[in-house]
C-alpha cells in the first residue's frame, strides 16, 4: 500500500469573503499536496467552512439573511475560489453538514461518557468576537488581545470539558515529540502558555443566548461552543469512526493554521482527541501573518486584499508563486502589489519564460522544432556540470520542502534557473550553429537544454501547476498532462529525441508599470478642458470598448479619501470599481443602482484599492451623475 499523506487547512469563517490570509493557507495545503503525490505517496486535502456561532449570525443578520442563507452564500464563495487559484482539494467540509454533526454529537457522548465533560455556572468576562470567556490574565489593559473590546460579564450556567486535569500530560507530550508543533518558536509560546495554570473549557451555549450551532447529545438546552464543534471537522471529514478514508489518513495527518488560531489546535485539540480516546495528530505547522500597509488586514481599514481580483490581473500560478516566495513560513510577510510585480517581472517574465521561450526559439531555427539526440557526441565536454547542478537542486529541493521551507524550495529551483541561462551564454548554440563541422556538438547542447527545462517543469509543479503542465507540453512530453514524479527529475535523458516540439509561448508576460499609476497621481498634469476636442476613431475602435450595464451591489468609502468610493458591482461576474463619485452620491443610496461601466481598462490601483473599468459619469461644474439604463437590465448586458 501506498504512504499516506493527509493536509488540513482551517475550516474558515463564513462571516466574511475570502482574503488573501486564506489564499496563502490553502495554497500551501494545495503545493505539499501536489509535492507528496510526486513523492509517490497517496494524498488526502481538507479544507472547508466554519458555520456555527454567533458570529456568523450576527453577519447573516447585517445582510438581512437567516444563518442558513448567509453561510451558504459565502460557503459557496470559498468552495468556487478554491479552483481559480488552480487548488485540488479532495473533500470540502461544512460543519452545518449533517454528517459533522452526527460525529460532534457522537464525540461530545464519548467524552461525557468519559466523566470528562460537567455541568456549573460560571461568570466570567466574554468576548463576543472571539466566542468565548476570557481569565482577567488573558486580557490585556481588561481588554480582548484580539478585538481591543471589553468584554461583557456574563453568568450562566454551561457544560465544562475538563482540560486543566491533562495540562501536565500535554506539557510531556509536547517537550517529548520535538515536530508535534513547528515551527520551533510555536512550540515554546505553547510551553510558555502551558506554564500557567490552565483553565476547563466551557463547551456549550444555552440556546436562550445562541440557537445557531449543533445540539449538545445529553442537553437539547444547549448548543456546542463552535470551537469544539469546528476542531473534530478534521475527523468528520475522513469518515471518523469506522470511514476506510479516516484508517489511512489520519495517522499522517499535518494540519495548516497561522498564529491566530494556535491555541485551540495545540492545546483544545490534542486534549480534546486524548479525552475521546482517538490517536493524536501527527504535525501542527504554524505559520505566521500577511500584514498590509505595515498592518493587521482590516475591513474598516479597507485593505483587505481579495485574491480572485490579483488571480484576474497577474494569473493564479503568478500570484501562488509569489506567495510562497516571498513569505518564510512561520514569519509575517509583507503584502504589496508592487512586490508581486517586481517578482512576476523579474523571476517569471525575466529569468524563467525568456529561458524557456529563447531555447525553443532555438529549437525550432535551428533543429526544426525536432528534439535532438543526445548522443551525439560524448557528451562529458558539454556538459558543464549543468547535470550534477540538476541532481544537487533537486536534492536541495526535496530537503527544503520537506521542512515547509518553500521558499528555499524555490531559491534552489531558481538556481538551477539560472545555471541553465549560463550554459546556454557559455554554449553559444547561436555559434555552434554556423558551423556544419559543429552541428553534433549543437545538438548535445540543445537537448541538454531541453533536459533541464523538463527538470525545472517538474519542479515548479506544486506551486505552478499550470504552467508546469504547459511547459511539458511544449516540451513534446509524452504525458504533459499529467505531473512528473520526483525520482523522474533525478534522471537525465527522459526527453525523447525525434519528437517534433509545438511552437514556443510566452509563459508570463512583462507587467507594464504604467497600469499601477493611480488615477489621481495620472491625471495630476494640466487640466484639460471641459470638452475636449478628440481624434476621430473608427467603429472598429470604438467597437474594442466593452461598455455593460453592472449592478452595484455594495459601495463604501475608500479610506483617507475624499472623492473615491469602492464599488462592489456584478457585471455579468462580480469586481470591484473605484469611482470618484463619493462628492455627489452616499454609498447606501447606490445599492441596486444600474449603472454603465467600461469593462475592459485596464486594472489601475486607486488608494491601494485594486479597480477593474470605470463607471461612466457625466461631470458639470464638478458635480457628477452616474450614466445608467432607462430600465431594468441583465446585469453584464453590453451596450451597442
Ligand atoms: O479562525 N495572514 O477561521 P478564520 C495569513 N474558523 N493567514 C491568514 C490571515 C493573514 N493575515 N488571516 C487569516 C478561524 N488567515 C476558524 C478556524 S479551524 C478548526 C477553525 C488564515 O476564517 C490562517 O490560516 O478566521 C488563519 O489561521 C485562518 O485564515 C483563520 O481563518
Amino acid at each position: 500500500m501506498h504512504e499516506s499523506f493527509y493536509v488540513t487547512t482551517p475550516i474558515y469563517y463564513v462571516n466574511a469573503r475570502p482574503h488573501l490570509g486564506h489564499a496563502y493557507t490553502t495554497v500551501v495545503a494545495d503545493v505539499v499536496s501536489r509535492f507528496h503525490r510526486m513523492c509517490g505517496r497517496q494524498t488526502c486535502f481538507l479544507t472547508g467552512t466554519d458555520e456555527h456561532g454567533d458570529k456568523v449570525v450576527r453577519a447573516a443578520k447585517q445582510e438581512g439573511l437567516s444563518p442558513m442563507v448567509y453561510a451558504d452564500q459565502i460557503s459557496d464563495l470559498f468552495r468556487k475560489l478554491w479552483p481559480e487559484l488552480n487548488i485540488e482539494y479532495d473533500h470540502f467540509i461544512r460543519t452545518t453538514d449533517p454528517a459533522h454533526a452526527k460525529v460532534v454529537r457522537q464525540v461530545l457522548q464519548k467524552i461525557y461518557d468519559a466523566g470528562e465533560i460537567y455541568f456549573s455556572e460560571y461568570e466570567g468576562a466574554y468576548c463576543f468576537g472571539c466566542e468565548r470567556f476570557y481569565t482577567e490574565r488573558e486580557l490585556v489593559g481588561g481588554r480582548c488581545p484580539d478585538h481591543k473590546t471589553i468584554p461583557e460579564a456574563i453568568k450562566e450556567s454551561n457544560y465544562f470539558f475538563r482540560m486543566s486535569q491533562y495540562q501536565d500530560w500535554l506539557i510531556d507530550y509536547i517537550s517529548t515529540h520535538q515536530d508535534f508543533i513547528s515551527p520551533e518558536r510555536y512550540k515554546n509560546e505553547v510551553l510558555a502558555f502551558l506554564r500557567e495554570p490552565l483553565e476547563d473549557l466551557c463547551i456549550s451555549r444555552p440556546k436562550s443566548r445562541l440557537k445557531w450551532g449543533i445540539t449538545l447529545p445529553f442537553d437539547d438546552q444547549y448548543v456546542t461552543y463552535v470551537w469544539f464543534d469546528a476542531l473534530l471537522n478534521y475527523i468528520s471529514g475522513l469518515g471518523y469512526p469506522d470511514g476506510e478514508s479516516f484508517k489511512r489518513f489520519w495517522p499522517s495527518v499535518h494540519h495548516l493554521v497561522a498564529k491566530d488560531i494556535l491555541k485551540p489546535h495545540a492545546i483544545y485539540w490534542p486534549i480534546m482527541l486524548k479525552a475521546a480516546g482517538i490517536p493524536l495528530y501527527r504535525h501542527l505547522h504554524v505559520h505566521g501573518y500577511w500584514n498590509v500597509d505595515e498592518g493587521k488586514m482590516s475591513k474598516s481599514i479597507g485593505n483587505v486584499v481579495d485574491p480572485l481580483e490579483l488571480k484576474n490581473v497577474y494569473s493564479a500560478d503568478a500570484f501562488r508563486y509569489f506567495l510562497m516566495r516571498d513569505m518564510v513560513f512561520g514569519l509575517d510577510s509583507s503584502f504589496s502589489e508592487t512586490a508581486l510585480i517586481q517578482r512576476i517581472n523579474s523571476d517569471l517574465a525575466n529569468d524563467l519564460g525568456n529561458l524557456f521561450s529563447r531555447s525553443l526559439t532555438m529549437v525550432h531555427k535551428y533543429l526544426r522544432g525536432v528534439v535532438p539526440k543526445s548522443d551525439a557526441v560524448p557528451e562529458s565536454s558539454l556538459d558543464l556540470d549543468v547535470k550534477s547542478e540538476a541532481f544537487k537542486d533537486v536534492q536541495a529541493y526535496r530537503k527544503a520542502m520537506e521542512d515547509f521551507a518553500f521558499h528555499k524550495a524555490l531559491v534552489a529551483v531558481w538556481g538551477f534557473v539560472n545555471r541553465v541561462n549560463k550554459y546556454i551564454d557559455m554554449t553559444a548554440p547561436w555559434e555552434l550553429a554556423k558551423r556544419k563541422s559543429q552541428h553534433k556538438q549543437l545538438q548535445v547542447v540543445l537537448y541538454n537544454i531541453l533536459e533541464s527545462l523538463r527538470v525545472i517543469a517538474g519542479l515548479i509543479y506544486p506551486f505552478m501547476p499550470r504552467t508546469s503542465l504547459l511547459m511539458q507540453e511544449h516540451l513534446g512530453m509524452p504525458s504533459a498532462h499529467t505531473f512528473q514524479k520526483l525520482d523522474d527529475l533525478n534522471v537525465w535523458g527522459k526527453t525523447t529525441p525525434g519528437t517534433k516540439l509545438p511552437k514556443t509561448l510566452t509563459l508570463f508576460p512583462r507587467i507594464e508599470w504604467e497600469r499601477l499609476q493611480p488615477l489621481e497621481q495620472a491625471s495630476a498634469g494640466p487640466k484639460e478642458e471641459l470638452v475636449s476636442v478628440k481624434p476621430e476613431i473608427s467603429m472598429k475602435v470604438f467597437e474594442q470598448i466593452d461598455l455593460r450595464v453592472a449592478t452595484v451591489l455594495h459601495a463604501e468609502p475608500v479610506p483617507r479619501s475624499k472623492k473615491l468610493l469602492k464599488l462592489r458591482v456584478n457585471a455579468g461576474e462580480e469586481r470591484t470599481i473605484v469611482a470618484g463619485i463619493a462628492e455627489s452620491y452616499q454609498p447606501e443610496d447606490l445599492t441596486g443602482k444600474q449603472v454603465v461601466i467600461v469593462a475592459n481598462l485596464k486594472p489601475v490601483r486607486l488608494m491601494g484599492v485594486l479597480s477593474r473599468g470605470m463607471v461612466m459619469t457625466a461631470s458639470d461644474n464638478g458635480a457628477c451623475r452616474l450614466i445608467t439604463v432607462d430600465g431594468p437590465s441583465e446585469p453584464g448586458t453590453p451596450l451597442s
